[in-house]
């Protein structure tokens, strides 16, 4: 997505060979504008994949979710990384190893929201390993749901989650994929569209 991609290009910055910054529109400040591009672009690729719900983690992925939910038309659902006070029974839990942060979260969903009928379209702002994303299929999973696809804003491509997932036969949508962060460069695997 041309608009992505730019966006990555003037506001990004590359922290290291593999981890990016983008807190100036995705992670921390939001530009909405750019979420509602992101939402119709989503929308329109997995339009005929009979998507009933949206299933996202807390909390960069609420706002990509949240526009393409408008767009489908279906609700979104995020799971929690903590268990909610009110919700301590009827949970779908599933465990997340984050390999950046060297920790494990139990990340949770209430059984009230995800059911048999439901085809869940899983989106999140970054795949790095995939263990977010195995997490969410996992709960998918406990809920006889079925899985209509993974949608991503930021795939790194040069990490081993993207092609987890694919090798799964999984339909992963990643709207800017990286090929690379080396020597504080952004290269992408598809070149930006004069
Ligand atoms: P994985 O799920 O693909 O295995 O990813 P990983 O454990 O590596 O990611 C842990 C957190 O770091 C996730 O956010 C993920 O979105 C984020 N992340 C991974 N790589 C990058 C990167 O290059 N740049 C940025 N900005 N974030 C990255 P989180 O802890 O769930 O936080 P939140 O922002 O959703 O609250
Ligand atoms: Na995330
Ligand atoms: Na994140």
């Amino acid at each position: 997505m041309k608009q992505l991609q730019e966006k990555i290009l003037t506001d990004g910055q590359v922290l290291s060979d593999s981890v990016l910054k983008v807190d100036s529109f995705l992670n921390h400040q939001i530009d909405p504008v750019l979420m509602q591009a992101i939402g119709e672009e989503f929308a329109s690729k997995f339009a005929d994949e009979g998507i009933t719900k949206i299933l996202t983690l807390e909390s960069s992925g609420i706002a990509p979710a949240m526009m393409t939910g408008l767009v489908l038309g279906v609700p979104v659902i995020f799971a929690r990384k903590r268990k909610s006070l009110t919700l301590i029974n009827e949970l779908y839990t599933a465990s997340v190893h984050s390999f950046t942060k060297n920790e494990t979260n139990e990340i949770s969903v209430s059984q009230k929201f995800i059911g048999k009928d439901d085809v869940v379209l899983i989106l999140d702002d970054f795949l790095a390993n995939g263990q977010a994303v195995l997490g969410l299929i996992d709960i998918i999973e406990q809920a006889d749901a079925a899985l209509g696809g993974v949608a991503i804003v930021i795939e790194k491509g040069f990490q081993s989650g993207g092609k987890m997932i694919r090798d799964r036969g999984v339909r992963v949508e990643s709207l800017a994929n990286i090929a690379s962060l080396a020597n504080g460069k952004v290269e992408f695997l598809e070149e930006v569209p004069a």
